[in-house]
């Protein structure tokens, strides 16, 4: 045992910008994908579609960025312990959300990445264009876009549980769950 009661500053920080990143990723793509090029053209007009195609490309980018710096801090750094600890099932359930996430968030960014690429659509980052990698080829983009969706909505359940399960933690349970990601107390 140890006397740490949360997970280190860096990486809280990291915690609550991703999870803003993410909300705002899940939204701006779902709105994309609903609405289509053509369709958010003639509501919103030329400017507001681009920015928003740029916006959620770059979001995308900032959180495989964020994810990388975050895998560090989790490996490298001491992980707090539970007060009292948590019961096998809910370590369990905990756990597989936990890895999920860091799995889908580091694979959703270069499924949009490649999806994109092949696509033959410029790959944003704030106002500049990342090397593609991969030429273009659309029968793949088509597949590509079709996994960055299903896995977008794979990540919106996760993140639903993941909310769910902290809330709990937070107002029924009251242990120090919520403490060790706080960034106040
Ligand atoms: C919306 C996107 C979110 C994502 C992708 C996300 C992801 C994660 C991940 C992967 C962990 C595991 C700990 C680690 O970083 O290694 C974690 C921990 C945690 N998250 Fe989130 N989170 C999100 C939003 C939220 C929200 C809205 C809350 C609060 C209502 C929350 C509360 C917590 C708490 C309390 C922990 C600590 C759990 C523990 O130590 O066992 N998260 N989060
Ligand atoms: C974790 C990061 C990301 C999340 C959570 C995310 C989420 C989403 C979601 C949910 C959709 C809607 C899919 C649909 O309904 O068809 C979408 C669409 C899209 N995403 Fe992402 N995305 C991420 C990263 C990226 C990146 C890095 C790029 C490109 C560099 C990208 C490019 C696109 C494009 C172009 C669309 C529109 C697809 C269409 O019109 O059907 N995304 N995204």
């Amino acid at each position: 045992m140890h006397e740490l009661d949360h997970y280190i500053y860096p990486h809280r920080i990291l915690h609550w910008l991703v999870a803003g990143a993410v909300l705002l990723s899940l939204a701006s793509g779902l709105m994309l994908g609903a609405l289509g090029y053509e369709r958010a053209v003639s509501l919103v007009g030329n400017t507001l579609t681009n920015l928003l195609y740029t916006s959620h490309k770059t979001l995308g980018m900032i959180i495989l960025l964020l994810m990388t710096l975050r895998i560090i801090t989790r490996l490298a750094f001491v992980v707090p312990d539970h007060d009292p600890p948590l019961h096998v099932l809910e370590r369990l359930v905990s756990t597989s959300v936990h890895h999920l996430l860091y799995l889908a968030l580091v694979i959703m960014p270069i499924i949009g990445w490649a999806a994109t690429a092949t696509g033959g659509f410029p790959v944003e980052f704030f106002h500049w264009h990342l090397p593609r990698f991969i030429g273009e080829h659309d029968a793949l983009s088509e597949q590509l876009f079709m996994w960055h969706e299903r896995l977008g909505w794979a990540i919106a359940v996760l993140v639903v549980l993941h909310v769910v399960g902290a809330l709990f933690h937070w107002r029924i349970k009251r242990d120090n769950v919520m403490k060790r990601m706080s960034l106040f107390d």
